[in-house]
């Protein structure tokens, strides 16, 4: 008996025939070598994720050009040379029988370097970023789009543009970040101008068929940020532009560790709001939403409900990838929720540490520290 038929409904991406409405949302674990080369750790995760039932699995964010490297192990997809290694991560997915999409950033004025760019010179912790030139900006353009080129090349079924977590898509658009007088700042048209001219030339080379998602901040949820207003405005016109789906999110890594934040981070479903209000506003797209959706009776009732299309699950996934088979009833035991107050996953990325779960039993844990410890 299917107990969540929404959950379990089927749902088309462009030319995809998803099986149900479950996703991996991008989560970076790192697992990549220094040279941001897909290691054996990071097939070994993501056949689990492949094989977790969802009918989706977007592989987490990917660096576009080595000024934009937003952490220490993150897979790069910046030369041509990278294909090979990111097509075994397609492979993987599919042979478990998941669609694979790959998440394509540039970290901008969060990047892992001291020496970053960004729309403007705004500090961020101890560090001010350097304002891009607007040849630097036309020059980005291109690395997305040739990145976007190297994801379909590689064999995903789709590419995602990463425009959340306030990074450098997302600085463009926050009137906190962008203080240009050029074109490409001051009004929220000249603002959002980057995110488009990025789309257009993805468009361009990897063609009108290919699926092409869009990450959406949402709300920065920060003093002087981007507001939900804007952000509906801004995914009406990409709407328009043709992207694919927008896959709803909020706050920014100088959000995140705010009190407010990290009291509303601990509800199940606690991004869903934005997601069902950039619902309402665009019916027709395909929107996505995240946020600690822990249970397949959540899940099913977001569906249900309309609030949005499609629900993506990162560290819920994480703590238990047998998830959505165990919704399903094909594995009889309970699922494994992510601990709400446990931000382990997060706290040793932070540390430029591999990151495993403190939901895994003891034994994947100690198999998990032997892997990575080469023994
Ligand atoms: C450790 C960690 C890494 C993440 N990496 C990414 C990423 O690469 N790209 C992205 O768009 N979001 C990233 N996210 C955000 C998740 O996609 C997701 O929106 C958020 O964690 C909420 O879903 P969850 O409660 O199921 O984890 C990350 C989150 C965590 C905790």
């Amino acid at each position: 008996m299917n107990l969540y038929p929404n959950l379990f409904s089927p749902i088309k991406i462009k030319g995809l025939n998803l099986s149900n409405r479950i996703t991996m949302a991008p989560m970076y674990v790192g697992y990549a070598d220094a040279e941001g080369k897909v290691t054996e750790l990071v097939l070994d995760h993501y056949k689990k994720m492949g094989a977790s039932g969802a009918s989706l699995i977007v592989v987490e964010n990917m660096c576009i050009d080595p000024s934009g490297l937003g952490a220490p192990f993150m897979l790069r997809v910046d030369k041509d040379e990278y294909i090979d290694g990111l097509k075994k991560i397609s492979d993987t997915i599919h042979n478990e029988g998941a669609y694979a999409f790959a998440q394509i950033n540039h970290a901008g004025r969060y990047a892992f370097m001291r020496d970053r760019i960004a729309p403007s010179p705004v500090k961020v912790w101890d560090v001010t970023p350097r304002e891009m030139t607007v040849n630097e900006i036309k020059f980005m353009i291109e690395r997305y789009a040739d990145a976007a080129l190297r994801i379909k090349k590689a064999g995903f079924d789709g590419v995602e543009l990463h425009g959340g977590t306030g990074y450098l898509l997302s600085q463009f658009v926050s009137p906190r970040l962008n203080k240009r007088t050029d074109e490409y700042g001051g009004s929220l048209e000249a603002r959002m101008r980057f995110p488009i001219e990025v789309l257009e030339a993805v468009r361009k080379k990897v063609g009108e068929e290919y699926p092409v998602g869009y990450r959406l901040l949402a709300d920065e949820l920060y003093p002087g940020g981007l507001t939900l207003d804007e952000a509906v405005v801004f995914a009406k016109t990409y709407a328009e532009k043709g992207i694919d789906y927008l896959s709803v999110m909020a706050g920014t890594h100088e959000s995140f560790k705010m009190p407010p934040y990290v009291e509303m981070e601990r509800n199940e479903g606690y991004m869903v709001p934005f997601a069902k209000a950039i619902k309402k506003a665009l019916p027709e797209t395909v929107i996505i939403a995240a946020g600690r959706i822990q249970t397949p009776q959540y899940a099913d009732k977001v569906i249900k409900d309309k609030e949005a299309d499609l629900i993506g699950l990162a560290r819920v996934l994480f703590s238990d990838p047998l998830w959505p088979k165990k919704a399903k009833g094909e594995i009889a035991e309970p699922i494994v929720a992510c601990n709400p107050s446990c931000s382990q996953c997060m706290d040793m990325i932070m540390k430029g540490k591999r990151p495993y779960c403190s939901q895994w039993s003891k034994k994947e844990r100690q198999d998990f520290i032997k892997k990575i410890e080469g023994k």
